[in-house]
């Protein structure tokens, strides 16, 4: 039995050293220490042994069992220790190294624009006032003096929705009304920036979807005057002291005078070049003095108040600056084109 014990502490010990990874030493464990190992039956059957035998093959069994626990404990540290320094080398962080560069990001142009339309606007004492994308029928047009079936209506391709007198906002005016309305009978000097749809052909001019700044004041004795000063200390503050503008006659049901107005071309300074169709001015949006109706509308008296207002494209003013030639640039995404801002 003895000559045994010394078989099984043998073979253990070797099979142990072999071994290289903690689910083999598991496998060695529940082999030679766990419950069916060769060393348990000799334990079992101590007790029919003689009484002289009995302390020495008990001793010694025992002694067995702790070499074995041991160099299994032993074993066990020194794959632990291996697989932290495997882990330790491979995974290494040297937090001395410099850190990657994140990417910077970058605002889109038309935030851009925007921002610095808002801003020349903000210095001349104007707010910001936000307005719905998805209007009724009424403030698109009806309160904007085209009731229905108005030809002037055409002037705007909408889209409509199925819900009935529901459509996208193919302008920023609408918004014209709603800011009268929570403001009356204040005065009004406020700008009303925003998404507009159009149901277009899509084009190198046009596109279905663009940004509007709608200008608007309403106060005591507001005149042309202070419209034309306003159009061109927006020049000014975009373009420089030395551009010039300009107002041709023109017609929008909303407002009695309108016009449209034109900056300088920046190009070619008012020489002409292709850009200006050789005219030497560019076309910026439309403008005017509210119409009495609407200025009825948003509820102040046309009799004691007046108010001119005013429509910006906001890409427009982008591509004018840039050179940008074609305005499906704006939403197709194209990392080229949005990374030059
Ligand atoms: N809403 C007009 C458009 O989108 C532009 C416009 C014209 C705005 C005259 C105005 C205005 O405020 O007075 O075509």
């Amino acid at each position: 039995m003895l000559s045994n014990l010394d078989h099984i502490e043998q073979q253990a010990l070797k099979a142990l050293e072999s071994i290289q990874d903690e689910a083999s030493l598991e496998i060695w464990r529940v082999a030679y220490l766990g419950r069916s190992a060769p060393l348990m039956p000799i334990f079992d059957q101590l007790g029919k042994l003689s009484t002289e035998e009995r302390p020495i093959i008990g001793r010694r069994a025992n002694e067995v069992k702790r070499t074995l626990e041991a160099a299994y404990s032993i074993r066990l540290e020194t794959l632990r220790q291996s697989t932290l320094q495997r882990s330790l080398q491979t995974e290494r962080l040297d937090v001395t190294l410099p850190g990657r560069n994140l990417p910077f990001g970058r605002l889109h142009p038309a935030t851009i624009s925007m921002r610095e339309i808002v801003r020349a606007f903000a210095e001349m004492g104007f707010q910001v006032y936000r307005s719905p994308e998805v209007e009724t029928d009424d403030y698109n047009f009806g309160l904007l003096n085209m009731p229905p079936d108005h030809p002037a209506r055409d002037m705007w391709d909408t889209f409509y929705t199925s819900m009935p007198n529901v459509s996208l906002r193919p302008h920023t005016s609408p918004g014209q009304i709603h800011v009268m309305r929570q403001y009356a009978p204040e005065p009004i000097r406020a700008i009303l920036p925003g998404m507009c749809y159009r149901y277009e052909q899509i084009s190198a001019r046009k596109e279905t979807q663009f940004n509007q700044i709608e200008v608007l004041a309403v106060g005591k004795n507001i005149t042309l005057g202070d419209l034309k000063g306003t159009v061109s200390d927006l020049a000014h503050r975009l373009f420089g002291k030395n551009i010039r503008t300009r107002f041709r006659a023109s017609y929008f049901p909303f407002t009695e005078p309108s016009a449209e107005y034109d900056f300088e071309c920046l190009l070619c300074n008012g020489q002409g070049c292709a850009v200006c169709g050789w005219t030497g001015w560019l076309e910026i949006g439309g403008c005017g003095m509210v119409h009495p109706t609407v200025l009825q509308n948003g509820g102040y008296d046309p009799e004691k108040f007046s108010g001119f207002a005013a429509g910006i494209g906001t890409e427009r003013i982008m591509m004018l600056k840039h050179r940008i030639e074609d305005i499906r640039h704006f939403w197709a995404n194209d990392m080229r084109f949005l990374e030059q801002f």
